[in-house]
C-alpha cells in the first residue's frame, strides 16, 4: 500500500559522522517507501562511505561538488532545491549546523539547503562533548527557530566508546518524522483523531486478567496512516509490544474502565473516534488483592460484571464516531445492529474466522457498513491499507458534517 512519501522528492544531505554508514540504510527504506531519494554528500562524507552506494540504491546521480559538471547543480545551482519536498539531513555533523545557522552556501549541501523552500529536517550525530557545546545548542536552536525540524540526536553508546547524547536517530524514526512533515497538509489537517488500540485486560488476581488477543496492530496502523494525512492523533492502548508512531501522543491504559476515562476525555473536542480496541464487554466483579492459590476443590467461581460501552457513550460537539467489530458469523446483519446500539457513523467489521483477518495478524479483510444501508468490502490488505480505506471515509464524513 503506498504511503505518503510515495512520489515524493527527498533529498537526503549526508555529512562527514561514522554514522554516514547508517544514512545508506535510511536511503534504501526511503527508496522502499516510494521516495525518489537525491543524495548531497559533503566532502567529508565521502570519506565514511563512497557515492557509489547511495547510487546504487536510489538509482539517481548523486551530488558531492557544487563546481561539477556532471552535478545538477552546476547547471541550476537551485534545481535539487526546488524540485525537493523535503530536505533531509542524517547525519548532520556540529560543522554542518554551524554552518547552516550562519547560511553559509560553500559545498553543494549547505547550497541545497539554502536554496530550498522546502521543510527541513536535521538528525544530527556526533561526539557528545560537540553536540554538549554550547556554540553548537545555540546553533540548534537558532535553526529550530527559523522551522528546522530537528530529529535527536539520541543518548547511547558513541563511536568513542563513550556513552551520551550524540547518536544518530534510528532511521525508522527519522522516516516517521518524515512522513509526519510531508503529511502536514493531507486531508486530515486540522482535524484532531482519537484512536483506540489493544485489548483490555481485566484484573483477576494481582497477576492474572481476562484478556483477548488484540495485538495493537490495527489501531496503531490507523494512528499511523492518520498521522500522514495531517491529524493531530491521540493513541490510547492497552499494553502491547509494538511502539508507537513518530509524532502521535500515546496514552497507556489496561482496563476497560481505564480505557473509558481516556477516551471520553480525548474525545471531547476531538473530530474524529475510531475505537478498533478490543474492549472486555465483563470484569470480573471483586479482583482479589493477593494471588489466588492453588486449592483442593474441582472448580473456582469467577463473577463477571458489565463494563460500560465506550463508543456508545463518548460525545463530543462534532465528534464523527467509527467501530471495529469483531464478528464469528451473521456479520452483515450484526454489524448494522452495532450501528444504532453504538450510534456511530460506520462500523468495520471483520470475520475473524477468516484466515489472515483480525487479531494479531498483518493483514486484515473488513466490511465498512453505513447507516444509509451501503456496504463496502474492503480485500485482504495490510492493515495500513486497511487503515487508509476506513479514513478515506472518514475523511468525507469529516467534510459533509454537519457544524
Ligand atoms: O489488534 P489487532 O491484533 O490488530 O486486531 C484487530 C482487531 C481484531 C482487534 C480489530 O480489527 C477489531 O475488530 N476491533 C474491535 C474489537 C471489538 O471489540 O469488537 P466488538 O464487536 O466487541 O465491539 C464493537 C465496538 O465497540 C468496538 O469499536 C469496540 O472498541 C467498542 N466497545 C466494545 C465494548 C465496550 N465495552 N466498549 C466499546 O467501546
Amino acid at each position: 500500500m503506498p504511503t505518503v512519501l510515495d512520489g515524493k522528492h527527498v533529498v537526503l544531505g549526508v555529512c562527514g559522522s561514522i554514522a554516514a554508514y547508517k544514512s545508506v540504510d535510511l536511503a534504501s527504506k526511503l527508496v522502499q517507501l516510494g521516495a525518489l531519494v537525491d543524495v548531497v554528500m559533503t566532502d567529508g562524507a565521502t570519506r565514511f562511505v563512497g557515492p557509489i552506494s547511495y547510487q546504487g540504491i536510489t538509482h539517481r546521480p548523486v551530488v558531492t561538488d557544487l563546481f561539477s559538471p556532471s552535478s545538477e547543480l552546476s547547471m541550476d545551482h537551485v534545481a535539487l532545491a526546488q524540485k525537493a519536498d523535503i530536505v533531509l539531513i542524517a547525519p548532520a555533523t556540529a560543522n554542518v549546523v554551524a554552518k547552516l545557522a550562519c547560511g553559509l552556501a560553500d559545498d553543494a549541501l549547505t547550497a541545497t539547503v539554502l536554496a530550498t523552500n522546502a521543510p527541513i529536517a536535521i538528525a544530527p550525530a556526533g561526539d557528545a562533548n560537540m553536540f554538549g557545546n554550547p556554540v553548537t545548542k545555540a546553533n540548534l536552536d537558532t535553526l529550530r527557530k527559523r522551522g528546522v525540524h530537528v530529529i535527536g540526536p539520541v543518548t547511547g553508546r558513541l563511536a568513542s566508546g563513550m556513552v551520551g547524547e550524540g547518536r544518530l536517530e534510528a532511521p525508522e524514526r527519522i522516516i516517521g518524522h518524515v512522513r509526519m512533515l510531508i503529511g502536514k497538509s493531507g486531508d486530515l489537517a486540522g482535524a484532531k483523531v482519537v484512536v483506540s488500540a489493544g485489548g483490555t485486560q481485566e484484573p483477576i488476581d494481582p497477576v492474572r486478567y481476562v484478556g483477548n488477543r488484540s495485538s495493537g496492530k490495527m489501531g496503531f496502523a490507523i494512528a499511523e496512516a492518520a498521522r500522514d494525512r495531517g491529524a493531530a492523533v491521540t493513541l490510547i492502548t492497552s499494553p502491547v509490544s509494538i511502539a508507537e508512531p513518530v509524532g502521535v501522543k500515546r496514552v497507556d491504559v489496561r482496563t476497560a474502565l481505564e480505557m473509558r476515562d481516556a477516551v471520553l476525555a480525548a474525545s471531547k473536542d476531538a473530530d474524529l473516534l475510531v475505537m478498533s480496541a478490543a474492549v472486555a464487554d465483563f470484569r470480573p466483579e471483586a479482583p482479589v488483592q493477593e494471588k489466588i492459590k492453588r486449592r483442593a476443590e474441582e472448580r473456582l467461581e469467577l463473577k463477571l460484571v458489565r463494563n460500560p460501552d465506550i463508543i456508545a457513550e463518548a460525545s463530543g460537539r462534532r465528534l464523527v464516531k467509527i467501530a471495529f467489530a469483531v464478528e464469528t458469523s451473521n456479520l452483515l446483519e450484526n454489524a448494522r445492529a452495532k450501528l444504532d446500539s453504538k450510534n456511530v457513523s460506520l462500523v468495520v467489521a471483520n470475520d475473524v474466522t477468516k484466515p489472515g483477518v483480525g487479531f494479531g495478524t498483518d493483514t486484515n479483510q473488513v466490511t465498512i457498513v453505513a447507516p444509509d444501508g451501503s456496504v463496502e468490502e474492503v480485500p485482504l490488505m495490510d492493515k495500513f491499507g486497511v487503515a487508509q480505506r476506513v479514513l478515506d471515509r472518514a475523511a468525507t464524513l469529516l467534510k459533509t458534517r454537519k457544524s
